[in-house]
């Protein structure tokens, strides 16, 4: 162990960035936020100025360039993860990029490999899995606490009411499913611990492009199935739900859950409820704690890009069956 901190930059004045991940750092046991940048200098020096960061710079690049800063945030758009991931390890900054880590499992690999080449970390910033409560979900799933797993249920819908959102723009890799369906696919394939082997999906793209709704389904070798559905036009709802041989398993609130204590729902085969409580936590801060530890310590990091290039291809099979009226995909 050190008493040595990370020194953050965050590329973009984003608002996940100033909303949390930000937050989450300058709270952070082991880092410290030493600056920001935006294609615009002026929005950059507000956003500092405002958010108690000591530097900022006109260019994301300037901020690479910074040869104090050892970690680079990346929350881009989904289309430009790849691109600057890339040219930070190439200045040898370690990164975390914000979800889905890129366009396709390709380009995942690509800036994997570009990480392992100049010897520094790479982590998607799916942060749920670092909340305490996912944590014992996972255990109970390995305990076998509700028997085999035959069967996965998970939502993630959101009413976005912003026309011109990044989300709306397939350019820049928009969509349901690459913004909030990511998150079902993952849980998907966490807890059932394999990968699936064939996908289906319906959507509705608006006027041709970004899915703003989908419903899909994943069947894994052994008979167990996978449904999800996610949405941009929907109410809130954040769920997943975990179907054994043995009873059930059922999280709400179950991504983004806030910091207050949380409960698991756990139901038996006769579906009697005993709720199971869990202290509540901050996922961003554990989350770029643990980044922090795996760099200072030189660690293990708990999730690869190989992980993010995983949950990539099943995102790609299910666009290839919605785009071609829910036909059946192999997942290579
Ligand atoms: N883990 C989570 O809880 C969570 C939640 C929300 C979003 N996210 C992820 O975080 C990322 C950002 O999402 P967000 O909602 O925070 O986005 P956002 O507020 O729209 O921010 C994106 C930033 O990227 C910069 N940018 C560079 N080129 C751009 C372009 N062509 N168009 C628009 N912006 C451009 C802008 O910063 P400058 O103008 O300062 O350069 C902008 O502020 C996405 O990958 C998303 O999936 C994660």
């Amino acid at each position: 162990m050190t008493d040595r901190k990370l020194s953050w930059g965050v590329i973009s004045t984003a608002k996940i960035g100033q909303r949390a991940v930000n937050p989450a750092i300058q709270a952070s046991s082991n880092g410290e936020l030493l600056a920001v940048a935006s294609r615009d200098a002026g929005k950059a020096r507000a956003f500092a100025e405002e958010a108690g960061i000591p530097t900022s710079y006109g260019s994301y690049q300037a901020l690479l360039d910074d040869p104090s800063i050892d970690a680079v945030y990346n929350p881009l758009p989904n289309s430009l993860h790849r691109e600057w991931t890339i040219r930070a390890v190439e200045q040898g900054k370690h990164i975390l990029c914000e979800k889905p880590l890129a366009l396709d499992a390709a380009e995942c690999r690509e800036m994997e490999a570009a990480a392992a080449a100049n010897g520094v970390k790479l982590m998607e910033a799916f942060m749920y899995r670092f909340h305490p409560r996912t944590e014992r979900v996972l255990e109970m799933v390995r305990e076998g606490e509700v028997g085999d797993i035959r069967q996965i249920r998970s939502s993630f819908t959101f009413p976005l009411d912003r026309p011109d959102d990044i989300r709306w723009d397939r350019e820049l890799g928009g969509g349901a499913l690459m913004d909030v369906g990511c998150y079902c696919i993952n849980v998907s394939r966490t807890l059932a611990r394999r990968e699936p082997v064939e996908v289906r999906a319906m959507a509705n793209f608006r006027d041709g492009g970004v899915d703003q709704q989908m419903a899909g389904s994943l069947r894994f070798e052994d008979g167990l199935l996978a449904h999800f559905d996610c949405a941009l036009t929907m109410d809130r709802t954040e769920v997943y739900h975990l179907l054994g041989t043995d009873g059930h398993i059922r999280i709400l609130d179950a991504f983004v859950p806030g910091t207050e204590d949380v409960v698991i729902e756990r139901f038996d085969a006769e579906d009697n409820l005993t709720p199971i409580s869990v202290p509540g936590g901050d996922e961003y801060r554990l989350m770029v704690e643990h980044f922090a530890d795996a760099v200072l310590n030189d660690g293990p990091l708990r999730y690869s890009p190989e992980e993010a290039a995983l949950n990539m291809k099943v995102i790609e099979a299910l666009y290839e069956s919605a785009r071609n009226e829910g036909e059946v995909v192999a997942v290579d």
